[in-house]
C-alpha cells in the first residue's frame, strides 16, 4: 500500500477522484461553506451525528463530491488516540468494498500525532491475510492520501516514520500469521536473507554446526526435540560509521511451542505458532530500517527453532551449559524462550552494544498482568526504559515498566545448577526477566514481553505486528540528538505514566 501526504482543504478534498473519502471530525469542528463541512454542520444540528470517537456517518454519491463514498468519523477531542479510533472504525467499515483509492482528511491544525495515528490505523484496519487462502477475499487498498489543511512540510518527518513503521508492521503480521509448517526456522532464515538482499544489509544464517561451535548449549537443548534444524540469524544494518556502537535487537523465534515434554494442553495450542512474534518484529523493524535509513547501526539477532517433544527432546531435570558458561537446570521444558534468548544475549556481547533490547512472547504471566494493551517492559537502565516507553507512546504501541528487584530472582535457585529455568508461578513474567538479566550484565539491557500484545485471539485471531512501531520510533529517536521538544515529551510521560521512583528516567 502506498501512502502520500498532501495539503488539501475540505473543499479540494471533495473534488478528488477517489473511491472513498474519510473526513475526521473532532468535537470542535467548525468547517467552512464547502459541501462536506455543510453536511457535518447540518447533521450535528439535527442530532444525527455526534463526533464521539468511533461514531460514523456515511454518505453515498453526495452532490459536488468526487468520491462515491464519504465517511465522517467522529474523533472526540481530536487527540492522536481518538483519531486512531476514528480512522480505524472508518477504514474497517470500508473493507471489502473494493476501495482502492482512499483520501483521509485530518482536522484543521492536525499535528504529528494525528498524522501518525491516521497512518497506523489505516494500515492496521486494511490488512487482510491471504497467503494460504485458495480464494482470497477482501482486497487491499492501493493508495491512501493523508490530507491536511496546513502546509504538509512540517508533518513530513512524522509521516515518513509512520509509513516506514506501517510497512514493517505489515511484514511482521504476515510472518506471524503464516502457519508453522511454512514459517519454519529455515524459512525465517530465508526471509532474513531476502530482506538483506533487498536493502543492502549484511546477513548470516547459522545452522546447528556453527551454533554448536559457539557453545550455545541452552539454545541447542530446546531444538533437540524437533526434526527442523535450528537457525541463528544475524542481520546488520549500518547507517553510521562502523566505529559507532550498535543497538542490538534480539527476537524470540520459536516457530511452534508445544511446550516440549512439559507439553501444553490442546486448547488453543495452534496459537503457539505466534511464538516467533519477537523474531517477526525484529525482521519487520529491519524492513522499516531499510526504508527509512536512519543514521545509526543496528544488529538483529534471531535464535529460531521449534519446541517439540521427542525421544531426543530435553527433559525436566536436564542440566545444560549456556554459551556464557552458566549452567541451567531445565525444570520445565515449556520455559524454552529464555533458554534460546540467553545464548543470543551472550552472543550480543561481541558487538559491544550501546543497548540490547530483546523481544519475546515469553510468559503467559505477562498476559495476565497487562492484558493485550501494553507490552511488559523490563530494564536495567532508566534512560533506555524511558526512551522505549516514550517511543511506545509516539507509535501508539504501548508498554509498561515492570520491576526487577533481586528478591524476584531467588526462586531460580537450585541444588543442581547455577540456576533453574523457572521459579514459582507468582510474578512469572518478572522471574523470567530475572533469568534473562543474568545473561545481560555487560550492556544496558531491556526486555519486552509481548505475550499479551503480539497477537489477538478469538474471532480477530491474528498477529498484530507489535512492537515494530515502538522499536522503529525508538531507533529513529536514537539516530539524532534529542531535540528539545522530544525531551519535553519524554518528561511529560515520565510524570503522567510512571511510578514516582522512576520519574527522572526519561529526562
Ligand atoms: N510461549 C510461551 C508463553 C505464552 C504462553 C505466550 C501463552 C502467550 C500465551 C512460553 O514459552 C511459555 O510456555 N511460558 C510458560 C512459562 C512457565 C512454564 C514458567 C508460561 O507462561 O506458562
Ligand atoms: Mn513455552
Ligand atoms: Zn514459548
Amino acid at each position: 500500500m502506498d501512502f502520500e501526504l498532501k495539503t488539501l482543504g475540505l473543499a479540494e478534498a471533495a473534488a478528488q477522484k477517489c473511491d472513498a473519502l474519510v473526513v475526521v471530525v473532532p468535537e470542535d469542528f467548525k468547517g467552512a461553506a464547502d459541501p462536506l463541512s455543510r453536511l457535518v454542520q447540518d447533521a450535528r444540528k439535527a442530532g444525527d451525528f455526534e463526533p464521539k470517537p468511533g461514531k460514523l456517518l456515511q454518505a453515498y454519491r453526495m452532490p459536488g463530491v468526487g468520491a462515491a463514498r464519504v465517511v465522517f468519523a467522529g474523533a472526540g477531542d481530536g487527540s492522536g488516540k481518538r483519531i486512531q479510533t476514528a480512522v480505524q472504525a472508518a477504514v474497517t467499515g470500508l473493507r471489502m468494498k473494493s476501495v482502492k483509492r482512499l483520501v483521509i482528511c485530518l482536522p484543521q491544525g492536525a499535528g504529528d500525532d494525528a498524522v501518525r495515528a491516521a497512518v497506523a490505523a489505516t494500515a492496521e484496519a486494511s490488512y487482510v491475510y491471504v497467503a494460504t487462502k485458495s480464494k482470497p477475499e477482501g482486497r487491499e487498498l492501493d493508495r491512501v492520501t493523508i490530507a491536511v489543511a496546513q502546509d504538509a512540510g512540517s508533518l513530513r518527518t512524522a509521516f515518513d516514520s509512520a509509513r516506514g513503521a506501517a510497512n514493517g508492521i505489515e511484514m511482521a503480521r504476515e510472518l506471524g500469521n503464516m502457519p508453522p509448517n511454512l514459517a519454519t526456522p529455515t524459512r525465517l532464515g530465508e526471509e532474513a536473507r531476502k530482506l538483506a538482499k533487498a536493502h543492502g544489509f549484511q546477513c548470516e544464517v547459522l545452522g546447528p554446526k556453527e551454533v554448536a561451535k559457539l557453545g550455545m548449549g541452552s539454545f541447542m537443548a530446546v531444538a533437540r526435540g524437533s526434526e527442523e534444524p535450528l537457525r541463528f540469524i544475524v542481520l546488520r544494518y549500518q547507517g553510521a560509521a562502523a566505529s559507532e556502537a550498535p543497538v542490538v535487537l534480539v527476537g524470540k523465534g520459536i516457530t511452534f511451542d508445544s511446550g516440549g515434554i512439559s507439553i501444553k494442553p490442546a486448547g488453543e495450542m495452534d496459537e503457539m505458532k505466534f511464538d516467533m512474534g519477537g523474531a517477526a518484529s525484529v525482521l519487520g523493524t529491519f524492513r522499516a530500517l531499510g526504508d527509512l535509513r536512519p543514521a545509526l547501526n543496528v544488529i538483529g539477532l534471531i535464535p529460531s527453532c521449534e519446541n517439540l517433544p521427542d525421544g531426543r527432546a530435553m527433559k525436566p531435570g536436564d542440566v545444560v551449559t549456556s554459551m556464557s558458561g552458566q549452567t541451567i537446570e531445565v525444570l520445565n521444558t515449556d520455559a524454552e524462550g529464555r533458554l534460546i534468548l540467553c545464548d543470543a544475549l551472550t552472543y550480543a556481547e561481541k558487538f559491544k552494544p550501546r543497548a540490547v533490547i530483546d523481544v519475546a512472547t515469553l510468559t503467559g504471566a505477562c498476559m495476565i498482568a497487562l492484558g493485550g494493551v501494553r507490552s511488559g517492559l523490563f530494564s536495567t537502565d532508566d534512560a533506555l526504559a524511558g526512551a522505549l516507553q516514550q517511543a511506545g507512546e509516539s507509535a501508539f504501541d504501548l508498554c509498561w515498566r515492570m520491576p526487577l528487584d533481586d528478591e524476584y530472582g531467588e526462586g531460580l535457585k537450585t541444588n543442581f545448577a547455577d540456576m533453574a529455568n523457572v521459579a514459582g508461578r507468582p510474578g512469572g513474567a518478572i522471574t523470567a526477566a530475572k533469568f534473562l538479566q543474568r545473561f545481560a550484565a555487560k550492556y544496558p539491557w531491556a526486555h519486552l514481553d509481548i505475550a499479551g500484545t503480539a497477537w489477538k485471539g478469538g474471532a480477530a485471531k491474528g498477529s498484530t505486528g507489535r512492537p515494530v512501531g515502538l522499536l522503529v520510533h525508538y531507533l529513529l529517536a536514537q539516530s539524532k540528538p534529542e531535540s528539545k521538544t522530544q525531551a519535553k515529551a519524554g518528561a511529560k510521560v515520565a510524570k503522567a505514566g510512571k511510578p514516582a521512583a522512576r520519574r527522572k528516567v526519561a529526562a
